[in-house]
């Protein structure tokens, strides 16, 4: 057969048919800094004739100029001139390369092999078919090297290869590749990569890259660039059974209405039942739409759109399954979850999961261990730090349908995105569903929040005071509830210092620790609310999260929000507790407003500022705000 880059020359139809029906191979490499990543990834793109003719000219003048291999092409420069490319307006360090031989083309996520790799390798490697997992044949196996391929593990990625580089630096060593071998096989076997091929390489010099080499005739297994030629691709995602997450429900006319989407499991065809998740609705496929006509099977991998025979419902987020083999339903779960934020995870706060096409709320316990990624030692924690890995319990608004992740990646893994920036923060695999997703049930009551409400002769409601330590929130909030108690309304005052003696005692002044604060009290607010009865709540409350989560367990109309809007100076001046000045003194860390932050409302239904107000006034004006608000009469 001719070669690739001849072939373009001559026969461009050829070339591109040929092209169109090749495989595709998406592939991670992992090393650590010095192994050679950079080289063999240059040295790829260079044996597949894809380095264009422009970069390879500037290749040899940088090569000259500050290469570090004499007269030789150095071929992680070639690399860098590529990532300097590509990287403008990209925020994920991972840089995708494309190449191809003959027999298939291949993606290559090259995640850099510094701190952030965690974050940089679940993002790489999430679609990754195989990895190529580096090792220097200098240094043996190194905590790195066992850190990556847990992770290779954890993310299911089948087809590891080990490349034991820079052989020509250690004569080509029989004994070094085998002592190689045998360390990681035995690491490998412990974390369930149970299938490894190894290939002694010279990036640099080009052994058992693309040609075997003559300095390791004591090798016969296949070179670099033959293996990925031959790596099986995508044999699980359409032997599992099919699914395909709604993307869109096209609807163009009144006679015509699909179901858009990729499919992210195994196959489907025109006849086929199936069954829409969570609601359970049946019908069976009638046509597999695409702009390019009609098709007789789609498979894992493919966009289009399915014509259902019946009019059922289907939106956004839902997951089209095979009738006879249906994704889970569920909404608690335990997961592996990957934390990939400066901030530290905070158990308890209510975060968006995106699964699929879908996105609900979620909250993530207090981790159950952490995985030390070199020791695989479970760890006790209570929380997760950028990079941490641990296993968790999460809570979430609503049933999904899923899949376990080692079923089926696109079903079972997600990301965990902060409501209020938006940014992803997390990544995490689904194991199973918690049994309680299913055991328990509500249970309906006789007696209703409206009739316990009747009986007190009163609306029932949350007036939550929200404020800097020592801004007056507990003052206010005392005057308030007497004055509601003077004109015959039921009420209870839940105050942070008080509540901190009993509920919450186990609590400290952590983010983590006031997020759960602030959780347990919006929980009993609502109780109280149900209840009938109109809670005052008085705790600094700083992070805007835990507000909202406090607002959205009550209906519309029953949270007013006050901010004691009481600036920093004063209180610090007043100080009624002398912490201000333990805090300054270096006494008392994580103190509100000093070295822990404070968010203040947006627009909260009432704002004082007791340095220009009385608390008698301050209290007046709540009062008032809950007349004109109904709460009372
Ligand atoms: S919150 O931030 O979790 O809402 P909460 O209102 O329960 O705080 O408790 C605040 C009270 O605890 C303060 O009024 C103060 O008396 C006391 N306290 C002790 N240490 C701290 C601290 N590090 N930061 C803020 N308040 C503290």
């Amino acid at each position: 057969m001719a070669h690739a880059s001849d072939l373009i020359a001559t026969d461009i139809d050829e070339y591109l048919t040929s092209h169109q029906y090749k495989s595709l191979l998406r592939f991670i490499t992992c090393g650590s800094v010095d192994d050679g990543k950079s080289t063999l990834i240059g040295r790829l793109l260079y044996e597949s004739h894809l380095v264009f003719e422009d970069h390879l000219a500037q290749l040899a003048a940088d090569s000259a100029k500050v290469g570090t291999q004499g007269t030789d092409l150095d071929f992680a420069l070639l690399l860098d001139g590529l990532t300097a490319e590509r990287e403008q307006g990209i925020t994920i360090d991972v840089a995708y390369r494309f190449f191809s031989t003959e027999r298939r083309k291949f993606i290559v996520a090259d995640t850099p092999g510094h701190e952030q790799y965690t974050r940089n390798m679940v993002t790489g490697a999430s679609t990754a078919d195989a990895a190529v997992l580096m090792v220097d044949a200098r240094k043996g196996v190194l905590t790195q090297t066992r850190r990556h391929s847990y992770l290779v593990s954890l993310l299911g990625i089948k087809h590891v290869a080990v490349a034991v580089n820079k052989m020509d630096l250690v004569d080509y060593s029989h004994e070094i590749y085998d002592a190689i071998c045998a360390e990681f096989l035995d690491f490998a076997g412990r974390i369930g990569i149970d299938h490894v091929t190894f290939i002694p390489v010279s990036a640099l010099k080009g052994d058992n890259i693309t040609e075997p080499s003559g300095h390791t005739p004591w090798y016969h297994g296949p070179t670099l660039m033959g293996h990925l030629e031959t790596v099986p691709v995508d044999d699980e995602a359409t032997s599992s059974p099919f699914r395909m997450p709604v993307q869109w429900v096209n609807r163009p006319s009144h006679d015509f209405r699909g179901f858009s989407g990729r499919v992210v499991g195994g196959t489907v065809k025109p006849g086929d039942p199936v069954r829409v998740l969570p609601a359970g609705t049946t019908s069976t496929v009638e046509r597999i739409v695409t702009m390019d006509g009609d098709l007789h099977e789609a498979v894992a991998g493919q966009s289009v759109t399915l014509t259902l025979s019946d009019e059922i419902d289907a939106s956004r987020g839902d997951l089209i399954c095979a009738a006879d083999s249906p994704a889970e339903v569920a909404d608690q779960f335990e997961a592996h979850v990957v934390w990939m934020h400066e901030d530290e995870m905070l158990p308890g706060r209510p975060y968006l999961m995106k699964i699929g096409t879908r996105t609900v709320g979620v909250t993530i316990a207090h981790p159950k261990y952490r995985v030390d990624v070199n020791t695989l030692d479970h760890l006790a924690a209570h929380t997760l730090a950028l990079n941490e890995i641990g296993v968790c319990n999460l809570s979430l608004d609503r049933a999904i349908p899923f899949d376990p992740y080692s079923t089926n990646r696109d079903t079972g893994g997600f990301v965990i995105i902060d409501k209020l920036t938006q940014n992803t923060v997390g990544a995490g695999l689904l194991h199973f569903a918690l049994r309680r997703s299913h055991n328990i049930h509500w249970q309906d009551v006789r007696v209703d929040k409206g009739a316990r409400a009747e009986l007190n002769g009163q609306q029932p409601g949350v007036v939550w005071f929200t404020g800097l330590s020592g801004s007056g929130k507990s003052t206010i909030a005392d005057i308030v509830e007497a004055k509601l108690h003077a004109d015959g309304v039921r009420t209870y005052l839940l105050d942070g210092d008080n509540v901190r003696h009993g509920l919450n005692r186990d609590l400290g002044f952590t983010d983590a620790d006031r997020v759960e604060n602030i959780r347990r009290i919006a929980e009993v607010s609502a109780l109280m609310v149900d209840a009938g009865i109109v809670v005052v709540v008085s705790f600094i409350s700083p992070f805007r999260a835990e507000r909202q989560l406090a607002r959205d367990r009550v209906e519309d109309g029953e949270f007013i929000e006050v901010h004691v809007d009481t600036p920093l100076e004063v209180a610090e001046e007043r100080d009624p507790k002398g912490l201000y000045a333990k805090a300054r003194a270096g006494e008392l860390a994580n103190f509100t407003g000093i070295d822990s932050p404070y968010e203040p409302p947006e627009a909260p239904e009432v704002r004082v500022n007791t340095s220009v107000m009385s608390a008698e006034g301050a209290a007046e004006a709540v009062v008032e705000a809950l007349r004109m608000r109904g709460i009372i009469g």
